[in-house]
């Protein structure tokens, strides 16, 4: 774990001309425009489109920065040591390593959350929503109007044991809120019947992961729907593109349950291209550790991402001890 320098500088400026803030953190400095985000730092400086920034700003922080690397494209990002973040440019990139023109400001975990989410309100336009599909949302640009706190602070599903049991997160449906989604119209919506013996009823329990899913309002936004130690099923639907390019920091388990995903997969530090990799309904990817992914989802589909949660697991594949790929074929 990398310590966090003592004190790193935030400072949130006057709004622009455009009626947009600009941040300050370390020596990075963000600002915006009516359609770009603008990224600068001691060697170098960097435009990333508004409405991909802001899709890719609001799953850095909802997730916490995630497992290993954030790579909102293939300069700018941020890495987890859960405690810390560093927030880089071109650290992963190896034209910017070769010319040293990379840059990484290490922060403690509350300080970079409180930029970014003060970052992700005050660049967020009413009307737009960073966790909603292209086609479900408006538009992200423009000189500023109004905002989306509503959309951006959503409670993220993270299920003590199981999505539907007593006192845990519970079924979707129109009632609270979430219709079927328009792609999703042909999912049956059954319940399973469950009969425990008299004493268990506590410790039985079963759902329609299908139709629960079918109602999820957000694309790439994986929850966690049921737990079994550090054995996590983090199932999301998906349609348009990953709005990061995660890097791992542990092996992840994909199954694709409906429809098609087509990866791209890199070397996580480099960049280079490793393979693409055509997901269709019923396959399964284990993902190594030392790789980098963005999926593309023609139309909406249901992908189960599972994740070991061990805080041990990024240690033991740096130090050698476990190996990037969990399966030899
Ligand atoms: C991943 O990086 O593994 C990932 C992230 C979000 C998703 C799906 C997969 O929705
Ligand atoms: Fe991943």
């Amino acid at each position: 774990m990398t310590a966090a320098d003592a004190a790193v500088s935030t400072q949130v400026h006057e709004p622009n001309e455009f009626g947009y803030r600009s941040f300050t953190l370390g020596q990075f400095q963000f600002s915006r425009d009516e359609y770009f985000a603008y990224v600068s730092w001691p060697t170098g400086q960097h435009v990333i489109s508004a409405d991909a920034f802001l899709r890719a700003l609001q799953r850095d922080i909802a997730w916490e920065f995630f497992y290993g690397i954030v790579n909102f494209d293939g300069v700018v990002g941020t890495m987890n040591h859960y405690g810390s973040v560093d927030l880089f440019a071109g650290r992963y990139n190896d034209a910017y390593r070769k010319a040293e023109l990379d840059h990484v400001e290490t922060l403690d975990t509350p300080v970079i959350k409180s930029v970014f989410t003060a970052m992700l309100s005050d660049w967020t336009n009413a009307g737009f929503d960073p966790f909603a599909s292209p086609e479900e949302t408006g538009s992200a640009f423009g000189p500023k109007h109004g905002d989306n706190d509503a959309a951006i602070s959503r409670h993220r599903v993270t299920a003590q044991r199981m999505v539907s049991l007593a006192g845990d997160e519970p079924l979707r449906s129109d009632e609270n809120g979430h219709p079927v989604n328009r792609m999703f119209a042909d999912v049956e919506q059954d319940e399973p019947e469950v009969h425990a013996e008299p004493g268990f009823e506590s410790e039985v329990g079963s759902f329609n992961l299908f139709a629960y899913l079918s109602r999820s309002p957000v694309t790439w936004n994986p929850s966690v729907v049921s737990v079994c130690r550090d054995s996590l099923y983090c199932p999301t639907t998906e349609e348009y593109i990953l709005p990061i390019i995660h890097g791992n920091d542990r092996a992840e388990w994909f199954v694709q349950l409906t429809d098609e995903i087509i990866w791209d997969v890199e070397d996580r530090d480099t960049g280079r291209k490793r393979a693409k990799v055509v997901m269709k309904a019923g396959d399964v990817a284990a993902m190594p550790s030392d790789i980098r992914h963005q999926g593309y989802s023609p139309k909406r589909s249901m992908l189960l991402v599972w994740e070991n949660a061990s805080p041990e697991i990024p240690e033991l594949i740096s130090s050698g001890q476990f190996p990037t790929q969990p399966v030899e074929f």
